[in-house]
């Protein structure tokens, strides 16, 4: 069964369809449909205060993109929790079977999260276990109930999609990391910058190994132009994706050159932080995804800012497709903002 892999993010909700055939190297994969529409501005960044319309907004862009990028084919829906929506956090605690895990996890999680434990869905993965302490390292995810039972409505409120998997913005992106280029055990660092967030993944050998996400997106340039030139929402948009010439294209770059150097002391902060447990750590690569990884000279910034060879992650490019059907140009161009949507599209329909 397919799954339709659904980013919905504070900006723009991405869908993707694939049709994966096969197992191991022999595996085949094509493109039945994408397609990206903007959401309502505000909506999805106020799941704590305001969850009905987020989860009405969800609804609807979910149903208009099945309807326009005519989905049908997929009946299940993989979609993934960002922000202050869940916590994700890397923890040590006694080595455990992956089946005990799901025991002792709840007791260990407690002090980690702000919500009574009962309120909250979690879930582990063992990242590495360390014989010598009797220790693992463990991938811990929380999300509120009250949050995952919203998105399941939302996915309900559009008829004709069932809840397949829930998963989180950068483990989707590891995975489609994963997926183009298995058992890669190089330390690479993922970063995925949307609109509202920098989600930074940092693997150590091909696993990942720190995650962390600050709230610097791109947003915060459309609104700088906004201020700066005293413009409407729309405009400064179009101005910060080069479709409309800026009143004073000086006063642009510093405004981009300002959001860029957050980016790199939020990636230097991921890298300190994998340096305080593994002092030797070198990054041999660093992987752009997201909206803003198309920002003009982006890649090259970084490269040079950190001096490792920095690319722009496009899984579309490992994806077969009708040309007749797709745009070649419209995929490499989306591809980077469909980094998540592809690593949801992968996964095995598990109905929840
Ligand atoms: N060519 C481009 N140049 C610069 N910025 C771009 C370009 N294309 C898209 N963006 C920016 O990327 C952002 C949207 O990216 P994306 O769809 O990854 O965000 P999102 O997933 O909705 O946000 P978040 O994950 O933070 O909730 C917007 O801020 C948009 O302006
Ligand atoms: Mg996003």
């Amino acid at each position: 069964m397919s799954v339709i892999g659904f980013d919905i993010g504070t900006y723009a909700a991405k869908a993707l369809l694939l049709n994966i055939k096969g197992k191991g190297k022999n595996y085949s994969v094509s493109l039945d449909g994408l397609g990206m529409s903007q959401m309502p501005p505000g909506v999805m960044s106020q799941w704590e205060d305001q969850p009905i319309p987020a989860r009405t907004a969800m609804g609807a862009a979910m149903r208009s993109l099945v309807k326009l990028c005519k989905l049908s084919r997929g009946r299940y829906a993989a979609l993934s929790l960002s922000g202050e929506t869940m916590i994700i956090k890397k923890i040590t605690m006694p080595v455990a079977t992956q089946k005990e895990l799901k025991q002792s996890l709840a007791l260990e999680a407690e002090q980690y999260i702000p919500y009574p434990i009962n309120d909250v869905n979690i879930d582990g993965h063992i990242l590495s276990t360390d014989d010598r302490y009797g220790q693992m390292s463990v991938l811990l995810v929380a999300a509120r109930k009250e949050v995952v039972s919203n998105y399941i409505q939302a996915v309900s409120l559009t008829k004709v999609l069932k809840p397949a998997v829930i998963d989180v913005d950068s483990l989707a992106f590891y995975n489609a990391f994963d997926f183009v280029y298995p058992n890669s055990r190089e330390n690479v660092i993922l970063v995925d910058i949307g609109a509202s967030l920098i989600h930074i993944t940092v693997l150590s050998e091909g696993l990942p190994h720190t995650i962390k996400e600050e709230s610097v997106g791109g947003q915060r340039m459309t609104e700088e132009i906004e201020d700066a030139f005293g413009l409407p929402p729309d405009q400064a948009e179009a101005i910060k994706l080069g479709t409309v010439e800026a009143p004073d294209k000086g006063e642009v770059n510093d405004i981009a050159d300002r959001l860029v150097s957050n980016w790199l002391a939020a990636i230097e902060r991921s890298i300190d932080s994998i340096r305080s447990e593994i002092q030797e750590y070198n990054p041999s690569k660093i992987i752009l995804a997201g909206g803003c990884a198309n920002l003009l000279g982006l890649a090259d910034q970084v490269q040079n800012h950190f001096n490792v060879q920095t690319e722009i992650f496009n899984p579309l490019k490992f994806v077969k497709y009708n040309p007749k059907k797709f745009d070649p140009g419209y995929l490499e161009y989306i591809g980077p903002q469909m980094a998540v949507s592809f690593g949801l599209a992968i996964r095995k329909q598990e109905i929840i």
